[in-house]
């Protein structure tokens, strides 16, 4: 029933004190979440190293993990250390060597009244070997597609809070774009500036300036975001924090996303079907290839998370020693 085809490696996974057999049927139909979305999740990687799997910033995605159940009032059955030695089980159980991870908070069964008050906090985590999130179009640079759709507003929702129900709006201008043949969609934010992709921040390369925005452009603070602004001003490249204008973006000699999934995926060419009532128009950033600035911080993510470079060995936490 329960096939491992999308999600290879994927043997086991752990649910309610238990490392479980991936097919094994589990949640209840009527489990809160499953109807309202009322749910937290975390997306995290490992990464395999000469010294054996590493999981990267495991940390800071634990500290959002436990922030997000707070803003939807969860009452946690467990702590943040026991989190992540659940992390390190399922990474074992299933031998894993390089992994994506998912745990997951959730209202389960109890009661089906908006307020959860008889459903009980549960935790799911698993994992499987999962390649970088853009794929193929990662490699020639990818293809986006501006939706009409805006990001919610930063004033609406605490957007450092990764909040399941509000991911189905993801997955709808993720499909509006790939439906159109584009590989991702970009939002606008409510002031009509750049804000993000559907699970990617957003960066721009002009005249050897890096730039990016922040929450204040209604975004969600990226770990990966953070990572890249840390590495670029470290190998000296100028960096800004600043809105992202549409003519920033269109006018950019190179851009990117990054996030843990995608990692750090160029973006070669934009169409703009933010205004429904007008035919998209198209622009091709830089040259429409990856640039080179983009390949030189690409590499760079790539090495530190691989662990070679003992400058930023604290952001990696062992499964195992080899
Ligand atoms: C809306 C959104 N923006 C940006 C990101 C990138 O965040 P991170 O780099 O922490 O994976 C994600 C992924 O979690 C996301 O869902």
């Amino acid at each position: 029933m329960f096939e491992n085809t999308h999600f290879p490696k994927a043997e086991k996974f752990w649910y309610l004190g238990e490392i479980m057999e991936w097919k094994e049927p589990t949640i209840h139909v009527m489990s809160h979440a499953l109807h309202y979305g009322t749910s937290v999740f975390e997306g995290i990687r490992a990464y395999n190293t000469k010294k054996g799997p590493v999981i990267f910033r495991l940390q800071e995605h634990m500290d959002r993990f436990m922030h997000s159940a707070s803003v939807l009032h969860m009452d946690v059955p467990y702590s943040k250390e026991e989190i992540t030695d659940i992390i390190l089980l399922v990474m074992k159980e299933n031998k894993l060597e390089k992994a994506y991870i998912r745990p997951l908070l959730f209202y389960s069964y109890g009661n089906l009244g908006l307020v959860p008050k008889h459903s009980k906090v549960e935790l799911i985590v698993a994992a499987w070997e999962w390649g970088a999130y853009l794929g193929e179009a990662a490699k020639r640079g990818t293809r986006v597609n501006i939706v009409p759709w805006r990001r919610i507003h930063h004033s609406q929702f605490d957007q450092k809070a990764k909040l399941g129900g509000l991911y189905v709006l993801s997955t709808l201008t993720g499909v509006l774009a790939r439906n159109k043949g584009y590989d991702e969609a970009v939002y606008l934010n409510l002031e009509g500036n750049i804000a993000e992709g559907p699970g990617e921040n957003i960066f721009i390369i002009k005249d050897g300036v890096l730039k990016t925005n922040d929450m204040s452009e209604s975004i969600l603070e990226g770990i990966t975001r953070t990572t890249v602004l840390k590495l670029a001003s470290d190998i000296g490249l100028e960096c800004r924090v600043s809105p992202i204008t549409k003519q920033d973006f269109f006018q950019a000699d190179e851009a990117f996303f990054t996030g843990t999934a995608a990692e750090i995926a160029s973006i070669v060419h934009v169409t703009d079907d933010s205004d429904p009532a007008d035919e998209g128009k198209e622009y091709t950033i830089g040259t429409g290839k990856v640039g080179n600035i983009t390949k030189k911080i690409q590499n760079f993510y790539l090495e530190v998370v691989r662990g070679q470079h003992d400058a930023y060995a604290d952001w990696l936490t062992h499964v195992y020693k080899k």
